[in-house]
Parts: C-alpha cells; sequence; structure tokens
C-alpha cells in the first residue's frame, strides 16, 4: 500500500470498530436521484432543501450512535448542515457514529451485454477519496448491481463488476478508508433461492479473486452482500430459517476468514423481515457449535428508513415520531445481531 496518513493496523482497528462493536451500519447515500424517487412515492417535495431536512432528521435521532457504528452519506449530504449551522459530520461525530461516503458514481450500461450493468467512479477516485478523507470520512461504499434475471449474470458482467470494486478498494485503502465491497445480487424478478445462491457465489468469488489481485488488505475491509432471497415475484417464497441457512452456507464457502464482517444490505425487504433472517443466523451461529469467522451485522438502507419516512411526509410536526420509528428498526437490528430479536419487539 502506497498508503501515507493511515497504517494499516488502524484500518483493522476502524473495521473492527464498524462491524466488530455489536451495533451496524446505517446507510443514508442515497443519490439525489434515488432519494428523489422515494420522495415521490411518499408524497415529499424533491429539492435539496427536503434532502436536507430528511437527513437532519435522520442524524439528530436521539439515542442513533447507541445501535450504529458508522453511517454512509453522499457528496450531497456530507456537506450539509443542520439549520443551525452544524455540520452533519460534527452531529454523526458527536454520536460516536463513523463517517462513511459512497464513491461511485452509479451503474451505467456495460457495453456489448444488453440488460446488464457496470458501475462506474474509478476516474479521479484517488482525488475525491483524498478531499473526503480531509472531510472526515473514515470508510467508503462502492455498489455494483448483478441481475440474475433474463439469463444474465454475464462472465463479462461479473467479472467487470469485481474488477471496479478491487480498483475502488485498492484505492480507499491507500487513502486510508476502509472500503465496502458491496456486490448486489437484485431481488427484482421470479427466480428461485437456489438461483440467487448460485449467482452470489459465483460472483463472490470473483469479488474475492479481483480483490486479492489487486493487493487488498482483507482484514481492512468490509463485504455488504445480499441474503440469499427468491425474487420478490417468485411462486415459492422461503420461510425465515431457510433464507438464514443458505446465505451463511453460501458465505462460508466463499469469504475468507480474514475479512473482519459482513454487514448486509437490504435490499427491498421490510424491516421486520430483514431483522428477523439477520436474527436468525446470528442464533445459528449461536445456537450450534457452527463458530462464524466473521461478524453478521447490517448497512440498510430501506430496511430503517422506510417506516420513518412514511411518517415523516416532510412535515416538521412529524419528526419525533419519525424518529421515534427510526430508532426502533435500530434497536431491532441490533438486537439481531445478539440473536435477541423477536417479533414482540414490533408490538412495544
Ligand atoms: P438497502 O438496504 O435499501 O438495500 O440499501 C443498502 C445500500 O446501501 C444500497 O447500496
Amino acid at each position: 500500500m502506497g498508503c501515507c496518513k493511515v497504517s494499516a493496523q488502524e484500518l483493522v482497528d476502524i473495521a473492527h470498530r464498524l462491524v466488530g462493536s455489536g451495533k451496524g451500519l446505517l446507510a443514508m447515500d442515497e443519490s439525489n436521484g434515488t432519494c428523489d424517487k422515494r420522495f415521490v412515492a411518499a408524497g415529499i417535495p424533491q429539492t435539496e432543501e427536503t434532502r436536507r431536512a430528511w437527513r437532519e432528521l435522520i442524524v439528530t435521532t436521539p439515542g442513533l450512535g447507541e445501535n450504529i457504528s458508522g453511517a454512509i452519506l453522499y457528496d450531497e449530504t456530507i456537506r450539509q448542515r443542520k439549520k443551525d449551522g452544524t455540520p452533519f459530520v460534527t452531529v454523526l461525530a458527536d454520536a460516536g457514529i463513523i463517517i462513511g461516503i459512497k464513491v461511485d458514481t452509479g451503474a451505467k450500461s456495460l457495453a456489448g451485454h444488453p440488460g446488464e450493468k457496470v458501475t462506474e467512479g474509478l476516474d479521479g477516485l484517488r482525488a475525491r477519496l483524498q478531499e473526503y478523507f480531509q472531510m472526515g470520512a473514515r470508510f467508503a461504499k462502492w455498489r455494483a448491481v448483478i441481475s440474475p434475471q433474463d439469463g444474465h449474470p454475464s462472465r463479462g458482467c461479473i467479472d467487470a463488476n469485481a474488477h471496479a470494486l478491487a480498483r475502488y478498494a485498492a484505492l480507499c485503502q491507500e487513502a486510508g478508508l476502509v472500503p465496502i465491497v458491496e456486490p448486489e445480487v437484485l431481488m427484482g424478478g421470479n427466480h428461485t433461492i437456489e438461483r440467487c445462491g448460485e449467482v452470489t457465489e459465483e460472483t463472490l468469488r470473483s469479488v474475492f479473486s479481483h480483490l486479492v489481485a489487486q493487493r487488498v488488505m482483507l482484514e481492512g475491509m468490509v463485504l455488504k452482500p445480499n441474503m440469499l432471497l427468491p425474487g420478490l415475484t417468485c411462486p415459492k417464497q422461503e420461510d425465515v430459517d431457510a433464507v438464514a441457512t443458505a446465505t451463511v452456507k453460501c458465505l462460508l464457502r466463499v469469504v475468507p476468514a480474514a475479512v473482519p464482517g459482513i454487514a448486509f444490505l437490504s435490499g427491498g425487504q421490510s424491516g421486520e423481515l430483514a431483522s428477523a433472517r439477520l436474527n436468525a443466523m446470528n442464533l445459528m451461529a449461536k445456537s450450534t457449535m457452527q463458530r462464524l469467522p466473521w461478524s453478521l451485522t447490517f448497512s440498510f438502507a430501506r430496511a430503517i428508513q422506510q417506516p420513518a419516512l412514511e411518517i415523516w411526509r416532510g412535515q416538521d410536526r412529524n419528526i419525533s415520531v419519525a424518529q421515534d420509528a427510526l430508532a426502533h428498526r435500530a434497536r431491532c437490528d441490533m438486537a439481531a445481531l445478539h440473536g435477541e430479536y423477536t417479533a414482540a419487539m414490533e408490538r412495544l
């Protein structure tokens, strides 16, 4: 590593604080386009000010740091402030939350591969990472999307995305940021859980092969995968234990023990299901003799934010109830890390 500011040991320590502290990550790094899409669905005007107000609601949620170790921001958000002028990064740091930043520039059509995407953002990334580090970021995120539908993914799509993830991860470590490596096999479609498993396994094998080739220090990164799930319109849905068993089995096959933690994305699952499935995995690890080499935690966006967004609807008078809903999901997810989540928590 050509790293100057941050030692390898410091990267390892940050990764452990993110995923080994018994807490999880809050993804609040929707691009402006994605955030606006969620606002349209909730009837909220799509302006820079409403996005700022929504993010202020999130970062000022009382007690957030009790359940959240790190928050992933977007370029617009890392520069934003509370109405009283306090930068969001200061609010988060005061709550003991480590600052993360999404650094990819989105999934674009992959030439020669109709219907498939490759995530862009490597050009100029070294300079952008330096700027984010100076702004207080200590970890980063890059998301690749892989569809298991319509005969996809192709080898070319998997390898192009894995290569970009590995180049990004190496640049992050050079700049003193812990990379979150996120290859997401999408939930949309009617594929079975078995198909999701095949594609996830093949994708993760390629990702780790490229990470090793690019000399990424596995101890100083976090993997952010999908859970193994049937497609949303698959006629055969699976129970919580089947999802947990299939997911852990797949990860044990392909994720090296040197990786300190795995932080799942929610991918369109409801908050309750995401908590229940994560809980089942951690319960399995606790109750069988199957010791897992890495921690299993969360890095959810929708599964934490969605109920709060639907309560807020852009109205100041709803802020406090929306914050309660956000804190509730974060508490449920943290309980799931310890195998202590129950459906009864939802009725409290
Ligand atoms: P979801 O939890 O809504 O899938 O978002 C996670 C994320 O960070 C996607 O990049």
